[in-house]
Order: C-alpha cells, then sequence, then structure tokens
C-alpha cells in the first residue's frame, strides 16, 4: 500500500513550543564535541488527528541543546526539515538538519540527516540517529551498551532477580605463622540469567597482603570493551568463611521492551553456600587445611531493590570524552608530539654541526597529541629513500609496525628533512582518523617545522656515531599547520 506522505515541520523557530523540554542532562558537552559525536533527534509529542496528518515536536540531540539553532532565540542561520510518512503500519520520520557552533573558536557548519520508523501506536520519544554530511560525511559509531540490555525478556526475567553461582572454590590455609603464613582464596562464576551477564569473582586486596574475602572483586565482559557506554554493570561481593556465607549485589540494565525507557535494576542476595571441603593436615604444623567446592552449580534468589529509569536511549550513548581524540584534534589543535629523536651516522659524522653526508639516519618517534589516546603509544619512523620530487635533504618515512591496532595517531605516510646545522626538523605528513567512523576515516595532511630542541649527545664506536637526546625521554610538541582534510586518502607517495 502507498505510504501517505504529509509534511509537517518548517522552519527551526516554528518547531520551538512551550512544551518544549528542559534540556536532559548529557554528560557530552559542547555544541562542536556533541554536533560530531552524537548527530540524532528526539521526536516527541507525537498527535495524530483525524483527518490523517500528524505533529511532532524535534529535539536535537547534536546541536540544539544549547549553543546551537533551535533552541528559539534563532542563534545561528541553522534550518531543520522534518517530516513524516505514515504507512498503514507504521510512521517513518525523516529529518534533515544544518546548523552551526562556535564553541571551539571558529563558527563550524554541520548537516545530518536520518530517519526512523516507530509503530503507529508508539508513544514514546523515537531515536533518529543520524549521518553527517557536512563537514564531513560520517555516520558515528554507538556504543553497543551494557551486557545483555536488550535481550528479549530482560526487563521481564529482572522482575525476580536470581544469580546461578558456579566453579566455586574455597581453599583455607590457617597457617600457624611461623613456617607458615594464614591463606585464603575464593572465587567463582556468576551468571544473570536476565541479562546472560556473567562476571568472575576473586578477593580483592591480593597485591602484597592477605586477600580480602569481605570485600570480592568482580569483573565481566566491561573491562574488555570500550564500546560499553555511559552505563556499566557493577557487582560487590563477599564471602564470610566462618558461616560459608556469599552475598552479591549487583546492578544491571535493562531495555528489551522501550529502548526510550531503560531501566537501572538493583538486587542483592546471599545464601549458604552447600560447599564439600577435604582437609589436609599441613606439613610440619598442627593446622589443618580446607579445601572446598561446589559439586553442581548452585542459584541464589534475589531481593529486588531500587529501580530506576533513565533518560530515553541512554544506555547506548557514548561516555562523555575526557578529551579530544583524533578527528577533533586534528581539527581544532593539530599538533605531533615528537620523542626518541637520534641521528645515526655510518661515516662518523655523527649529525654535527657541518655534517651534510648522506649517510646520517635520522629517527623519531610521533603520535598526535591528543589529549585522549586511547592505548596508542608513539610510532617509530626511520629514514627512508631520499625523495625525488621533494628537493634537496626530504626522505621518506619508513614507518614501524603498528601493532595492529585499529585506531593509530600517527601518519601513514610522510616525508621530513633534518638540517643538522640548526636542527630544524620539517615534517610533511598524511594521517587518518577513525575514532568517529571506522568505516569512513577522516583524511588528515599538514605541515610541521620544528627545532630539536635538546642537547645532542654522542657515541662513537667503530667508526659510527649514535647521537640522541641527552635525556632519553625528551619529547616535544610541534604544531601542524596548512592542514586539509577529506574523506579520499592520499595517493600512495604523494605527500
Ligand atoms: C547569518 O548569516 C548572515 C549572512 O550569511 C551573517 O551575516 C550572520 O552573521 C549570520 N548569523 C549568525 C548568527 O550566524
Ligand atoms: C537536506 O537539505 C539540504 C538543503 O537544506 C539538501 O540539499 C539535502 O539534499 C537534504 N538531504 C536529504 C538527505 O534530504
Ligand atoms: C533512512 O536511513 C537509512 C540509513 O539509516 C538510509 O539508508 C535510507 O536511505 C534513509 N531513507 C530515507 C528515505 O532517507
Ligand atoms: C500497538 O499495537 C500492537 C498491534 O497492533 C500491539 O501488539 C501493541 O501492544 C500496541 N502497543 C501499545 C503500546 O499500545
Ligand atoms: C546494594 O548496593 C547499592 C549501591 O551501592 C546500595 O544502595 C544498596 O543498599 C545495596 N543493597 C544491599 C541489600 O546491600
Ligand atoms: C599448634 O601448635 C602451637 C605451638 O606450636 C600451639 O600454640 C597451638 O595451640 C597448637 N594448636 C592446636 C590447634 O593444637
Ligand atoms: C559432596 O560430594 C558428594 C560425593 O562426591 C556428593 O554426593 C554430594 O552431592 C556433594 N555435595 C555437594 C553439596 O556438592
Ligand atoms: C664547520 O664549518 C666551519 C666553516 O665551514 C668551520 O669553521 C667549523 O669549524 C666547522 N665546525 C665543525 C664542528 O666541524
Ligand atoms: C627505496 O628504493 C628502492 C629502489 O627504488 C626500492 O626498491 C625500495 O623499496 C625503496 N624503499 C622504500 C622503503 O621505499
Ligand atoms: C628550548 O628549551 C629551553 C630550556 O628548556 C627553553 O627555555 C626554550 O624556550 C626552548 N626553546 C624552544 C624554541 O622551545
Ligand atoms: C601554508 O599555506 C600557505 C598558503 O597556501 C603557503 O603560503 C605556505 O607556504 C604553506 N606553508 C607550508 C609550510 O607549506
Amino acid at each position: 500500500m502507498a505510504a501517505r506522505l504529509f509534511f509537517v515541520a518548517a522552519s527551526a523557530v516554528a518547531l520551538v513550543s512551550a512544551q518544549f523540554p528542559a534540556p536532559p542532562s548529557n554528560p557530552i558537552q559542547g555544541c562542536t564535541t556533541r554536533s560530531f559525536l552524537i548527530p540524532s533527534w528526539l521526536v516527541q509529542d507525537v498527535k495524530r488527528s483525524a483527518d490523517g496528518s500528524v505533529s511532532f515536536d524535534v529535539l536535537s540531540r547534536g546541536g540544539g541543546w544549547t549553543a546551537c539553532s533551535i533552541q528559539g532565540t534563532a542563534p545561528s542561520n541553522g534550518t531543520l526539515t522534518a517530516t513524516a510518512q505514515v504507512a498503514e503500519d507504521s510512521t517513518t520520520f525523516l529529518v534533515n538538519q544544518t546548523w552551526t557552533c562556535n564553541d571551539r573558536g571558529p563558527v563550524m557548519t554541520f548537516s545530518a540527516t536520518g530517519n526512523n520508523s516507530a509503530a503507529l501506536n508508539f508513544t514514546s520519544p523515537v531515536l533518529i540517529r543520524g549521518s553527517l554530511t557536512s563537514p564531513v560525511a560520517i555516520t558515528p559509531q554507538y556504543p553497543e551498551g551494557p551486557e545483555g540490555h536488550d535481550l528479549a525478556g530482560c526487563t521481564a526475567r529482572s522482575e525476580k532477580p536470581s544469580w546461578v553461582l558456579s566453579t566455586i572454590h574455597f581453599t583455607d590455609e590457617p597457617g600457624d605463622g611461623v613456617t607458615s603464613t594464614p591463606f585464603q582464596n575464593f572465587n567463582l562464576i556468576v551468571t544473570n540469567p536476565a541479562n546472560g551477564y556473567q562476571a568472575s569473582c576473586m578477593p580483592g586486596g591480593s597485591l602484597g597482603g592477605t586477600p580480602d574475602l569481605s570485600q570480592l572483586v568482580c569483573a565481566g565482559s566491561e573491562f574488555q570493551s570500550s564500546l560499553t557506554g555511559r552505563h556499566t554493570i557493577t557487582t560487590q561481593a563477599s564471602f564470610d568463611p566462618a558461616t560459608m556465607t556469599f552475598s552479591l549485589n549487583q546492578t544491571w540494565f535493562c531495555d528489551d521492551t522501550d529502548a526510550s525507557k531503560p531501566l537501572q535494576i538493583n538486587a542483592a542476595g546471599s545464601t549458604v553456600l552447600p560447599l564439600n571441603c577435604t582437609t589436609q593436615p599441613a606439613a610440619g604444623t598442627n593446622q589443618t587445611n580446607r579445601y572446598c567446592s561446589s559439586t553442581g552449580d548452585v542459584d541464589l534468589e534475589g531481593k529486588l531493590g531500587t529501580v530506576v529509569t533513565l533518560q530515553a536511549y541512554s544506555l547506548t550513548d557514548p561516555v562523555a570524552p575526557f578529551g579530544d581524540g583524533c578527528t577533533l584534534t586534528s581539527i581544532f589543535n593539530p599538533a605531533w608530539e615528537f620523542s626518541a629523536f637520534e641521528v645515526d651516522d655510518t661515516n662518523n659524522g655523527g649529525g654535527g654541526s657541518n655534517d651534510t653526508s648522506s649517510s646520517a639516519s635520522v629517527s623519531f618517534g610521533i603520535i598526535l597529541a591528543a589529549q585522549n589516546r586511547g592505548f596508542q603509544f608513539p610510532i617509530a619512523i626511520t629514514q627512508g629513500n631520499a625523495t625525488a620530487g621533494a628537493g634537496a635533504g626530504w626522505y621518506e618515512c619508513a614507518i614501524g609496525p603498528d601493532g595492529g591496532d585499529d585506531l593509530p595517531l600517527w601518519p601513514y605516510q610522510c616525508v621530513f628533512r633534518y638540517t643538522a646545522a640548526t636542527k630544524e626538523l620539517q615534517l610533511r605528513a598524511d594521517w587518518a582518523c577513525r575514532d568517529l567512523d571506522q568505516a569512513h576515516p577522516i583524511y588528515f595532511r599538514g605541515v610541521t617545522t620544528t627545532t630539536v630542541n635538546s642537547t645532542l649527545t654522542c657515541e662513537t664506536a667503530g667508526g659510527q656515531s649514535q647521537c640522541t637526546t641527552a635525556d632519553p625521554a625528551f619529547t616535544w610538541d610541534a604544531k601542524i599547520s596548512n592542514v586539509t582534510w577529506g574523506m579520499a586518502a592520499a595517493a600512495p607517495g604523494d605527500v
């Protein structure tokens, strides 16, 4: 059946109504940062009239909550168009917005578009995740959210909380304090059937001190994934050896019934563990050691604690970044951090002030000077072939092995020139950022001129000299200028 099309929205200002909700608290601050990270909209207050027309409000989550375009005061020349296509069983909302942000200095214009459908009787806000079309064409990635949050039945199963305890082991070696120190260990695996989340628990405080069974440390997938998002599952647990009692308190999340009303669920429970213990006399003492375990799984009934409804769609929202990553650094504050500068010379010129011999080979470490570098470390660059076209003294970068990481913060190709007399280092580099959209890297190019502002100390052996910065840990930042960017990679060798 053909869809009936109703055009509904108009200019940005017309959409602002008296019911416009207070801006929800959002951990991602700054119009520009939000515009790059979560260009998206909430469609709410959907009303259908008898004549079939539809009206609704659009709340922009990228630009729009604070200084951006649709707050009613028209701070920018933004536009927003939204349409609803009503079919027999669903309504599709389409949004296309252009807005500006100036919180990072220069005014930056963003455009984004997106769509989403909802059942005709769906009354909650509808989330539309957008794709940026300008200044770059990317579709920002969202976290997966806390494990199992959208597993079918998560909410229903959480009404009667329970856990399955498995592979339980308890070791008790009292020690005599003379030839042996007391030692206790405890570990088990906790599975929450509501969301399938598994955590492995072990004693806290075991580094150097006595393992603390009253404060077990429980960890699951949340420590392996950077995609968990703003909300993480937390588990507190303890074991009391005197009574063999295990206690658990866990907080988890479900939004399988309606992602616009995500639930934060807390429950706690405790049970005496039915453990089978074997005893052994401790060699050389009058002590008895106990080794206990369970032969099967143990069910633990929980008691529901506080249940909180969180902000709409917040389980899959990104965490507030603690600093600029690759893309925002490259656009607003581009700089390289250099390290491990070294000049090797088989000709024994040693990079001395008059050394122009081509046998001197320069190497250094480099990483984009981003505040948020994830797990990245500088990459080693050594001197490659002399470049034919670039002019005298320019060399290709031979870029070291990247360790297989997906989000490099270093050039994918570059050329450099080092002038020993002035200690001037010039670099022309191409690099790419995938931190916002793994599938659509943004490609950057820029030039750097800097000075190695550290004394070089040289060691010579067998006619070969190695000159390094006096302080081997010396690093310095140097601005990247003339930065250009776009969605196309530079041709290999063209830098
Ligand atoms: C809107 O655009 C006009 C013309 O392009 C410009 O002069 C004006 O400063 C802009 N207003 C804002 C708030 O950006
Ligand atoms: C969004 O609107 C702009 C003009 O405001 C238009 O050029 C563009 O094609 C629109 N994009 C989509 C996907 O409708
Ligand atoms: C709706 O969004 C999807 C991507 O999420 C896109 O492929 C599709 O073209 C959009 N539909 C319309 C009518 O814009
Ligand atoms: C919406 O309608 C469908 C079937 O038409 C029904 O299964 C569902 O429960 C309804 N939802 C609400 C929130 O009324
Ligand atoms: C479980 O932990 C939460 C958060 O720390 C706390 O508010 C709650 O009182 C605890 N519940 C029990 C039964 O200890
Ligand atoms: C074990 O021997 C120590 C002395 O070596 C003694 O003080 C302690 O009472 C004995 N404990 C038991 C349980 O016999
Ligand atoms: C303890 O071990 C015995 C023999 O292996 C077994 O029959 C019994 O079920 C076990 N009890 C528990 C609570 O694991
Ligand atoms: C460098 O060359 C100049 C003149 O060409 C000379 O005076 C000076 O001693 C040389 N310095 C070294 C370290 O060789
Ligand atoms: C340097 O040039 C030689 C000869 O043209 C070539 O075989 C080699 O692959 C080049 N090395 C690098 C690192 O590009
Ligand atoms: C070089 O280092 C010295 C001492 O650390 C410092 O005073 C000077 O400003 C630096 N010069 C440049 C150009 O960074
Ligand atoms: C940067 O760009 C300007 C203008 O295009 C140009 O004059 C200048 O030479 C460039 N600087 C470098 C270091 O390439």
